[in-house]
C-alpha cells in the first residue's frame, strides 16, 4: 500500500511522529511524506523531525507566510503534482490547518482516498479558520479517525450516518506521542524558576485582536507576580507583539523561543499549571496531570471542562486572574481515561490495512 502523509504545522509533526513510528513496523506500507512548509523556522519544524525521529520528508513544498487563500491554493497546486506522480492509495491528513484542507481537497479531486486523523472535533465557531478546515476535511474524507466519543457524536449529529464514510473512535494519537516521548524529556537551555506556570499564545482570534492580546498579556503579568510564568512564544505572536510595541516581558514572566517537543514535555512535567490557547497543549496538560486555563471562548476538548480539569477563561483579564486563583486552590484527581489507551496509531494502521 502506498500512503502519502501530508503535514506542515507543529502539532501535525507531533501527531505524525506517533503514526509514522507505527507505519514503520509494517513493511507492506510505503509511506511518502509531504511537508508543505507551512512552518519553517528550525525550532518550529526541523527540531521535531530530529528529536522525534520522524522520517525526512520526501517533498518539501516550502509554502508559507501567505494569506489563507494564497497559502491553501499554492499548496493544493503543488500537492496535486506530487499525487499525480506518486499515485498513492491513501492520503493521510491531520488536524485542522491549511495544510490539512489543501491536502485532503487535492487528493479527493483526484479520487484518492483520504484518511483524516483528529476528525469530528468542533468548536462551533465558524470564525476560526480551523473550524472551516476541519468541517470541510471531514466531509470529503473516506475514513474519519475520531479521538473521542464527543467527536463521533458531533459527526452523527451532522448526519454522517447517511454519508458513505467510515467513522472510527481510535483514541488520540497525541496520547501515543506523550507516552512514548515522556521518558526522553529534556530540560530547555534556559534558567527555570522552581515553580512556574507553562503558557502559550498563538491562536488567530487572540493574536489578531489587539484588545484580546493586551488583556491576555496584562493578566499574565499580574499572575506572574504570584507564580512565575514560562512562555515559549510562537513567531506569529512575537511579530504582533513587536508591531503593537506591547510590553511583554515583566517580573516573573519569562518569554522564550519555541522549544522542541522533548523540552515541552519537560516543562509539562515540571509546571504547576498550564495557561494556553493551544488545542494540543490543553490535552497534554491533562496527560501530565496539570490543571489548565484555556484562553479562548470555547474548546473542542469539552470533556476536559466537564471533568473540571480545564476552565474556559476567554481573553477577559479579570476572569483569567480570578480563575487562576480558583484553579490554584483545587485538588484534582486526573485518574480518568478520556483519550483512549495510547494505542491510537496502531488502530489507525489496522483499519487502513483492512480497507
Ligand atoms: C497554524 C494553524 C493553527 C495551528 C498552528 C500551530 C492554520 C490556519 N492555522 O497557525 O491551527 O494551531 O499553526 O502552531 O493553518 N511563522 C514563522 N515561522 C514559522 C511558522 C510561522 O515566522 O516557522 C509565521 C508565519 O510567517 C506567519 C505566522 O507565523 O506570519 C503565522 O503562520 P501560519 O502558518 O499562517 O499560522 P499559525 O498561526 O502558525
Ligand atoms: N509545542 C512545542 N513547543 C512549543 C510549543 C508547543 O513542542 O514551543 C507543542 C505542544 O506541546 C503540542 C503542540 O506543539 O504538542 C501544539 O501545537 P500548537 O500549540 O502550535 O498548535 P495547536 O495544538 O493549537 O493546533
Amino acid at each position: 500500500m502506498k500512503l502519502i502523509t501530508i503535514i506542515g504545522a507543529r502539532p501535525q509533526f507531533i501527531k505524525a511522529a506517533a503514526v509514522s513510528r507505527e507505519i514503520a513496523k509494517h513493511k507492506e506500507i510505503n509511506e511518502i511524506i509531504i511537508h508543505t512548509g507551512q512552518h519553517f523556522d528550525a525550532n518550529m519544524s526541523e527540531i521535531f523531525f530530529t528529536q522525534m525521529q520522524i522520517p525526512k520528508p520526501d517533498y518539501n513544498l516550502a509554502i508559507n507566510s501567505l494569506s489563507h487563500g494564497a497559502m491553501t491554493g499554492r499548496m493544493m497546486e503543488e500537492i496535486e503534482k506530487v499525487l499525480l506522480l506518486e499515485k498513492p492509495d491513501w492520503v493521510l491528513v491531520y488536524g485542522d490547518t491549511n495544510s490539512t484542507i489543501a491536502g485532503s481537497l487535492a487528493a479527493k479531486k483526484l479520487h484518492i482516498k483520504v484518511a483524516h486523523v483528529e476528525a469530528g472535533l468542533r468548536s462551533f465557531n465558524m470564525n476560526m479558520p480551523e473550524e472551516v478546515n476541519r468541517i470541510l476535511t471531514d466531509r470529503i474524507s473516506d475514513i474519519l479517525f475520531c479521538p473521542t466519543q464527543t467527536a463521533v457524536d458531533n459527526l452523527k449529529k451532522e448526519g454522517y450516518e447517511n454519508i458513505e464514510s467510515k467513522i472510527v473512535n481510535c483514541g488520540d494519537v497525541m496520547l501515543d506521542a506523550a507516552l512514548f516521548y515522556a521518558k526522553m524529556s529534556q530540560k530547555p537551555q534556559v534558567e527555570l524558576p522552581e515553580k512556574f506556570i507553562l503558557s502559550t499564545v498563538h491562536r488567530a482570534e487572540n493574536t489578531d485582536d489587539p484588545k484580546r492580546l493586551i488583556a491576555i498579556f496584562e493578566a499574565l503579568a499580574e499572575i506572574a507576580k504570584d507564580t512565575p510564568i514560562v512562555l515559549p512564544l510562537h513567531p506569529r505572536t512575537r511579530k504582533i507583539i513587536n508591531n503593537l510595541k506591547l510590553k511583554s516581558g515583566s517580573n516573573g514572566l519569562t518569554i522564550i523561543e519555541p522549544v522542541g517537543y522533548l523540552e515541552m514535555v519537560y516543562l509539562l512535567k515540571k509546571c504547576e499549571m498550564v495557561m494556553t490557547d493551544s488545542g494540543g497543549l490543553q490535552k497534554e496538560a491533562f496527560f501530565f496531570a496539570k490543571p489548565c486555563l484555556t484562553m479562548r471562548d470555547e474548546t473542542e476538548w469539552v470533556e476536559l471542562v466537564q471533568n473540571g480539569f480545564n476552565k474556559i477563561v476567554g481573553a477577559d483579564k479579570e476572569k483569567i486572574i480570578s480563575s487562576y486563583g480558583e484553579m490554584k486552590q483545587m485538588d484534582i484527581d486526573f485518574n480518568v481515561e478520556l483519550y483512549g489507551h495510547g494505542n491510537a496509531s496502531e488502530k489507525i494502521i489496522e483499519h487502513l490495512k483492512r480497507l
